[in-house]
């Protein structure tokens, strides 16, 4: 019987791969291993919390002794890494704790894992580390455009299918790692661990790197959770810089499928990036916020556009990320679901219909609930 650590569960990507787990696969064991840093959040599962399938751990990915001994424990054969710090404002204020928890954090998993799985008669056989990353790694993509024609422009870089894009070139698998914050370069140098794992010791690991995620329990700190909050109580919308940087969204349960699938068929050893060909400029997202958020609340669509406030541009920003995900739909079949419209649509509704939620975790009750419930442990 399969049985699967999933590191940071209790986070926004991590609680939809947990919820995935659990229903699609009773006959497997899902442990949930997460610190519950200020991002983690249980109220994100609590859904699933009572499956018979599923156990929460509460330890820190840097723990080895308490890593080993929960693998030993669980007879674990898989593991899906997610938990990290992942707020790119943040590691411009703090890069230590992300040198810490993202390239510390996955070193001591994969030495663990290395260790459980070498002292078992079978070794590697049938075992998987699955390492979840980001396109930040690649650094950043420019707006230039091919035969003189002004972005966006439409390229038929998905299977066929037709898109708009912002510039010619986009993320690949074989490019080189160019990280450019403390938050890209630390998930860099924990991509590199891994594919040295695999190198050195022969660990069966996987890498996905994807791009930015959207939809239900992100932690109001990110670009579209903030700016729903902020413009249903009518505050002010800080835009960084002129808002022209351009991001890739891709609905968050579309990535938990994809981790999903390429848990199971990917190849050992691989990487696959993970994108939705769904490029925004960050000022037309906001315009897209507001006009659903204010539609959504009954008020005039539009009203609150006065709302958005152009503040001093985030350091180092990159100003473009585009994945070409490809690979993945030559080779697995996977594809995005959901089209933009309709994941804002769900997205928006969602948090207007958990202002509780929203209030919780903004309030930090949930952080004092957590020091109470765990005191002494
Ligand atoms: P998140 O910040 O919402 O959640 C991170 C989770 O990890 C939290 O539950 C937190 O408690 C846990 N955690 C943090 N430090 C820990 C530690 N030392 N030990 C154990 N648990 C710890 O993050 P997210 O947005 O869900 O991202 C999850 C993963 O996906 C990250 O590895 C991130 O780099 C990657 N990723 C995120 C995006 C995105 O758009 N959010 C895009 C691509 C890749
Ligand atoms: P974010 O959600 O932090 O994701 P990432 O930095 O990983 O792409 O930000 C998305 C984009 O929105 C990014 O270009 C920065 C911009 N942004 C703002 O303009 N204002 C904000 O308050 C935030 C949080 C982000």
């Amino acid at each position: 019987m399969p049985s699967i650590i999933i590191t940071g569960g209790a986070g926004f990507i991590g609680s939809h791969v947990v919820r995935l787990f659990v229903n699609k696969y009773p006959d497997y064991r899902i442990i949930n291993l997460d610190k519950l840093t200020y991002a983690g959040n249980l109220a994100n599962l609590s859904d699933i919390e009572a499956a018979p399938n599923y156990r929460f751990v509460r330890m820190d990915i840097c723990d080895f002794s308490g890593v080993l001994a929960l693998m030993n424990e669980e007879h674990v054969t898989g593991i899906i890494h997610l938990a990290a710090e992942s707020h790119v404002d943040r590691s411009i204020k703090d890069p230590l704790t992300f040198a810490q928890t993202n390239v510390m954090g996955t070193l001591t998993l994969l030495q663990a894992a290395l260790a459980y799985w070498q002292s078992l008669p079978e070794g590697f056989e049938g075992k998987r580390f699955y390492h979840i990353s980001t396109d930040e790694v690649y650094g950043a993509l420019s707006m230039t455009h091919p035969q003189g024609i002004e972005p966006p422009f439409t390229t038929t870089a998905s299977s066929g299918s037709h898109h708009l894009a912002y510039g010619e070139a986009f993320f690949t698998e074989d490019l080189k790692y160019q990280p450019h914050s403390p938050y890209s370069a630390s998930k860099a140098a924990s991509d590199h661990f891994v594919r040295a794992f695999h190198d050195t010791y022969g660990l069966p690991t996987i890498v996905t790197n994807c791009s930015n995620n959207y939809g239900p329990y992100q932690f109001p700190e990110k670009l579209i959770p903030l700016f729903i909050n902020n413009i249903r109580h009518r505050r002010p919308l800080p835009v960084y810089g002129r808002g022209e940087n351009v991001r890739d969204w891709l609905y968050v349960e579309d990535h938990a499928r994809a981790i999903d699938v390429i848990f199971h068929r990917g190849r050992v050893a691989d990487t696959y990036n993970i994108g939705g060909f769904n490029e925004w400029k960050n000022i037309d997202i906001v315009r897209v916020l507001i006009q659903t958020t204010d539609r959504l609340l009954g008020r005039p669509e539009g009203a609150d556009m006065d709302l958005i406030t152009y503040v001093t541009d985030r350091a180092g920003h990159d100003l473009r990320y585009a994945i070409d995900s490809r690979k993945l739909q030559r080779e697995l079949g996977w594809e995005p679901s959901l089209q933009f419209e309709e994941g804002i649509e769900r997205t928006v509704r969602w948090y207007l219909d958990n202002q509780a939620w929203l209030d919780n975790v903004t309030s930090g009750d949930y952080q004092r609930y957590y020091e109470q419930m765990y005191a002494g442990r």
